[in-house]
């Protein structure tokens, strides 16, 4: 960057450890920086929104850009400090404490007017309009958004593009997904930034069933990155509503120009010119990038309104990574009044047995194609392969009951499975006319005289809006027969055509599910939707989200034996993950002829429901495959989903995790440790325990021998009995982990 910093104000965070500047460089365009402990974090970075053109909109002219031109008008500084309880989480209490600039700035310009018939000229007429750009700086990093009032001059706009940038110290390494309109399952890359370019074509050469790719340097976030000098940097946004979810293209020695446009079609980028105002940055620097909507543009405005945040967390310890609340602190306090509702589940369901390919969700064979209105389905003939059936969903509904699971997900329960996706059909599915064979009111009835409720699944196929034509009734049907939860997916391209998973439109409809769920008491776990940004404080009954790879690719494939050590940094930063862990017989070819096979040893999985927080935990095998080693499902019986207290006791991104967690209401602990493919040994000093207190400790490690390809379901089971002080030392095996049970005497 050229140019001397003029008018700037710095502030901050509460201990000092993190400090934010902020200016206007010559020309007017905004600029931040920000620091750890004196070391540079973002070097100086221009803000700002390149606005389009529309016949409708007033204010988008694309000379008057809100990027440069500004001067500041006000610099407000305030601090907050307040303690607040999440309904389900972590902690039982989160502080939030953080110093504030809030910076208003004014553009102002006048605009030459035409001549009159008579040849008068009047007078230019002035233009004026205001931005607030806010910073929030805490002690483990920062939060920005562009804020809009409302205003003669500032009322409708779109959004061309939003250029935030964050200009990174050096060419760290990175954990990172392609950057891609429609879909986030990947699995991570990791390496320098200035080899991601290379990396692309290798990281975008996989299957999905929607995929548009739009950079040769666009990554996802959270973005989880470490410099060499051992900071930990994330970044990522907060509180994404009604906007598009933000993407990050890098700038590194080869880029001419940032690409604005989305390709002709998957793995295409077409870079298009950016406006000649605005240089391209520096390498090493990240541009913000907006998922488009099918129109191409990034954002439809009316004021007041404002960006989401935009966050850059830090810290020289990783564990500090995996133990921050910025991410939910910049969301807004629960909107909910009656949240009693709302619970911690942990359950099974008829799932494993159809992604692995044992069972059809579909009912029939007999048809090409089928519409909803047209079918008589007691006429139908069975394929014999159909899962949702009554006497495999009582198996399942005995296996909760005996085993104290909360919940039984059924999917392939209701109609329209038999050509559900990627035809571009707009009526899929009802979601209220089940297949003949599921008898919805005996099986709910049967599972609440269990004590168990069914878990509801509503695929969409990404016809956004059908599910809305029929959410209503829908939900009244849950509501009926007594389904307080909701499983919903987004398989396919969006329709209506055109549209993309991450755009305005459907984060507005993602968003739009959850509030209409809350209307009926009902939970919302969103498969495909987009990546959460914390928007589970707000809205509560927004209990998980699939938004990465999840354990289905260990039936089509396989995922690293690191994935799980990489999910925490990235991932789970805006909101757990129902990950849908539990594989205790990893080799799929036991049981079906899916010769995939899952990369973890028995113990790693049991630690996954420690070191994936989630309140929404599945136990994913199948009810055979875990009678087999019921020694080591007893863990997943005792273990908690709903915690006081969690430490961050080891951490490394891709290499190691070891949490210890309180379970809620109670005085019993439990720690998990997750390794990747080269092994742990974890060192755990029980220093969290009350002092004086005996605990009933048991151990669920890998064997000696233990490996998660050939030796994946040797483990070990001690018991004994520790107090506070003492230090558990626990080896992990390649592909492994470990998890213990910590019951207070
Ligand atoms: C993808 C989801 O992630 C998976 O869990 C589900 O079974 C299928 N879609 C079908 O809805
Ligand atoms: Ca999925």
């Amino acid at each position: 960057m050229h140019y001397a910093l003029c008018i700037g104000m710095s502030v901050k965070s509460p201990n000092g450890n993190v400090e934010l500047t902020f200016s206007v460089d010559p020309d007017g365009r905004p600029v931040y920086e920000m620091s750890y402990k004196g070391r540079a974090v973002v070097k100086p970075s221009f803000l700002g929104l390149e606005l389009a053109k529309d016949k409708h909109a007033s204010m988008g002219l694309k000379e008057h850009d809100l990027m440069a031109g500004f001067k500041i008008e006000k610099e407000e500084t305030s601090s907050f400090d307040e303690t607040w309880k999440p309904v389900w989480g972590e902690t039982a209490t989160i502080r939030n404490h953080y110093n504030e600039l809030a910076v208003t700035l004014s553009q102002q310009w006048l605009e030459g007017m035409p001549s009159t018939p008579e040849g008068r000229r009047p007078a230019p007429r002035q233009h004026n309009r205001q931005i607030i750009i806010r910073f929030r700086v805490y002690d483990d990093g920062i939060g920005f958004r562009y804020e809009f009032p409302q205003q003669q001059e500032l009322n409708y706009f779109l959004i061309k593009e939003e250029r935030s940038e964050f200009a990174m110290a050096g060419d760290h390494t990175a954990w990172w997904l392609p950057g891609d309109y429609d879909t986030q399952e990947q699995e991570t890359q990791e390496c320098r930034l200035s080899e991601i370019r290379s990396r692309m074509k290798q990281a975008v050469n996989w299957d999905n069933s929607s995929v548009a790719v739009f950079s040769e340097t666009g990554v996802q976030t959270s973005l989880q990155m470490k410099s060499d000098d051992g900071l930990y940097i994330n970044i990522h946004e907060a509180a994404c509503a009604d906007y598009a979810t933000m993407h990050l293209e890098l700038v590194d020695a080869q880029t001419k120009a940032l690409t604005t446009k989305l390709g002709g079609g998957s793995n295409a980028y077409t870079p298009n010119p950016t406006p000649s105002e605005w240089p391209v940055p520096k390498p090493f620097t990240f541009v913000s990038h907006l998922t488009p909507d099918a129109t191409g543009l990034k954002g439809a405005m009316q004021t007041p309104c404002e960006t989401p945040w935009r966050t850059v967390m830090v810290s020289d310890d990783a564990r500090d990574m995996l133990s921050s609340n910025l991410i939910l602190n910049l969301n807004e306090p629960c909107a909910l009044e009656d949240v009693s509702w709302i619970h911690p589940t942990k359950y099974c369901g008829v799932w494993w047995e159809m992604i692995v390919g044992r069972g059809s969700w579909h009912y029939t064979n007999d048809y090409p194609s089928i519409k909803l209105d047209q079918i008589d389905w007691t006429k139908v003939k069975p394929n014999g392969t159909h899962k949702a059936n009554n006497e495999n969903v009582k198996r399942y509904i005995d296996f909760a009951a005996k085993n104290g699971l909360d919940e039984v997900l059924v999917e392939g329960w209701n109609v329209g499975w038999e050509d559900w996706a990627n035809m571009w059909k707009r009526d899929v599915f009802d979601f209220v006319t089940p297949y003949p064979d599921f008898d919805i009111k005996m099986l709910n009835d049967y599972a609440h005289s269990k004590g168990v409720k069914l878990l509801m699944h509503h695929e969409t196929s990404s016809s956004s809006q059908n599910y809305e034509r029929h959410i209503k009734e829908a939900y009244e049907l849950m509501n009926k027969y007594g389904y307080d939860a909701v499983k919903t997916g987004y398989v396919g391209d969006i329709i209506p055509r055109g549209d993309h998973h991450y755009s305005q439109s459907m984060n507005n409809h993602y968003l739009y599910v959850v509030k209409e769920a809350a209307k009926h008491h009902i939970m919302v776990n969103a498969h495909e939707a987009t990546r959460p940004t914390g928007l589970c404080r707000t809205y509560p009954n927004l209990v998980g989200n699939e938004s990465a790879r999840g354990t289905e690719y260990e039936a089509f494939g396989g995922s690293r034996p690191d994935h799980t050590c990489i999910l925490p940094f990235t991932r789970l930063q805006g909101g757990p993950m129902d990950y849908t862990p539990g594989i205790f017989v990893t080799r799929l070819s036991e049981w079906s002829n899916n010769t995939s096979w899952a990369r973890i040893t028995i113990a790693g999985s049991l630690a996954l429901y420690l070191t994936m927080y989630s309140p929404l935990q599945m136990a994913a095998d199948l009810p055979e495959n875990y009678e087999k080693f019921d020694d080591a499902f007893q863990f997943i019986r005792d273990v908690a989903c709903d915690w006081d207290d969690s430490r961050y006791l080891e951490a490394e991104p891709a290499d190691y995790i070891t949490v210890a967690r309180k379970a809620k209401g109670t005085d019993n602990w439990f720690i998990g440790g997750k390794c990747d493919e080269n092994g742990h040994t974890a060192v755990i000093k029980l220093d969290f325990l009350d002092k004086g207190r005996k605990y009933d400790c048991t151990i669920y490690a890998d064997a000696k021998d233990a490996h998660y390809e050939t030796n994946p379901q040797a483990y070990t089971i001690t018991k004994k009995v520790v107090k506070a002080g003492q230090t558990l030392k626990l080896q992990e095996a390649p592909g492994g982990g470990f998890a213990i049970s910590l019951i207070a005497k």
